[in-house]
C-alpha cells in the first residue's frame, strides 16, 4: 500500500483550489456520478447474486425479486429468442416451435429449473447435457428409427387408422373401426405408447408430447398435418446458451419465460 501523508494531501487541497471553478465543478460532478455509480452497481451485484443463488424453483415465491428477474429479461428474449418463438411468445405452429405463454410443457412441468435447464443446454443441441433422449420417428420410411433399428414402418392405411385412434383420444369425432386398430397399433406395433405413454397424455421427461390435449407442437391436428409426422417424424431444435450467456442472464431469461405462463410473475401485459 502506498501510504498517503498529510503533505499529499495539503497538496491536492492546494492545487484543486488553484483550479478555476469551471473546473472544480466539472471534477465534483464526475467524482459525484462515481459515487453514485459505484453504489449502484454494489446494489445492482447484490441485487443479482439473491437471483442466482437458491434453488431456482424457491424464487416465484418471491415475487419482487422474480419481476426484477423477469423484467431484466426481456429484453434478452427479444433478441435472442423472439426470432423463433415469437415477440409474444406464441410460437409458431407452422414451423414446431411451442408456444411458451401457455401450460403445455414438453419437458418437465414447466417449473423455473425445467425451463432453466433448457435455456441452458437446449433440445437436440451439440453438447451432452442437451435433452435428446428421444425422437419422433418417421414411420412412413423402410428405416423409421435409426436408434432403435427393430422398429417397422407403417403402411399409409396403418398411419390412417392410428389418427383415427388419436381424434378418439382428443374427444373429436372418429371412425371407430379404423380407431380401433389404430388403438391397437399405438399399444403394440407403432410403440407410440412408449413415447407418449399408454394414455397417449405425454411423457415429460423425454418430451413426448401429450396428443390428447389437443395443443399442437406441430401444425393444427388435423389429419394432414398429423400424417406428416407420424410419415416423416420430428426432431426440433432449441439452442444452447451456457458458453454464450452468464449464469445471471440465463437465470433471467428463465423467470421471464416462466412469467409468460405464470400471470402473477408478469413483468408486462403481453396482449397486443
Ligand atoms: C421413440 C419415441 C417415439 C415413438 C415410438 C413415437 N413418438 Fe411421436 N413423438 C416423439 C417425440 C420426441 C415427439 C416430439 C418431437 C419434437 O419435439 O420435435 C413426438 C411427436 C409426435 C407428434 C406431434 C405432436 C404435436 O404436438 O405436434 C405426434 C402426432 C406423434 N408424435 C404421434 C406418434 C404416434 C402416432 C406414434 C406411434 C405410431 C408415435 N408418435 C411414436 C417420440 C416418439
Ligand atoms: C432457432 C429457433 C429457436 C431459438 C432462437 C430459441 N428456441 Fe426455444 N425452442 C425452439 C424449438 C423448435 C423448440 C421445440 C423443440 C422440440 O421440438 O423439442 C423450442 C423449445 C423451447 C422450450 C421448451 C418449451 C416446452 O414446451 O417445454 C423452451 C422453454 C424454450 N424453447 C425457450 C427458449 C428461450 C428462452 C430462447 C432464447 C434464449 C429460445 N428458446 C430460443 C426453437 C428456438
Amino acid at each position: 500500500m502506498v501510504g498517503v501523508s498529510r503533505r499529499d494531501i495539503a497538496a491536492v487541497a492546494l492545487w484543486f483550489g488553484g483550479l478555476s471553478v469551471r473546473t472544480r465543478a466539472l471534477i465534483l460532478a464526475g467524482l459525484t456520478l462515481l459515487i453514485v455509480l459505484l453504489v449502484w452497481s454494489v446494489a445492482n451485484a447484490r441485487q443479482e447474486a439473491k437471483l442466482v443463488r437458491p434453488d431456482p424453483d424457491l424464487l416465484p415465491a418471491q415475487a419482487e425479486l422474480t419481476r426484477w428477474g423477469a423484467e431484466r429479461g426481456h429484453g434478452l428474449y427479444q433478441s435472442r429468442c423472439a426470432s423463433c418463438h415469437g415477440t409474444e411468445g406464441r410460437g409458431h405452429y407452422r414451423q414446431g416451435v411451442p408456444n411458451l405463454t401457455d401450460k403445455d410443457y414438453l419437458y418437465g412441468t414447466g417449473q423455473v429449473s425445467d425451463i432453466e435447464q433448457v435455456v441452458l443446454y437446449g433440445i437436440r443441441a451439440p453438447n451432452s447435457r442437451t435433452w435428446k433422449l428421444a425422437d419422433m420417428p418417421a414411420f412412413g420410411k423402410a428405416v423409421p428409427y435409426p436408434r432403435e433399428k427393430a422398429m417397422k414402418p407403417l403402411t399409409p392405411a396403418d398411419i390412417k387408422d392410428v389418427i383415427q385412434f388419436l381424434h378418439s383420444v382428443e374427444g373429436k369425432p372418429f371412425i371407430q373401426e379404423s380407431a380401433i386398430r389404430g388403438g391397437a397399433l399405438f399399444a403394440d406395433r407403432g410403440g407410440c405408447y412408449d413415447c407418449h405413454a399408454p394414455d397417449a397424455k405425454g411423457e415429460p421427461e423425454i418430451g413426448g408430447p401429450n396428443l390428447s390435449d389437443n395443443v399442437w407442437l406441430y401444425g393444427d391436428g388435423s389429419d394432414q398435418w398429423l400424417f406428416q409426422t407420424i410419415a416423416e417424424g420430428r426432431a426440433g431444435q432449441c439452442p444452447a446458451w451456457f458458453d454464450r450467456l452468464s449464469p445471471v442472464k440465463i437465470r433471467e431469461l428463465a423467470l421471464y419465460v416462466y412469467s409468460l405462463s405464470h400471470g402473477s410473475a408478469k413483468p408486462k401485459p403481453s396482449e397486443p
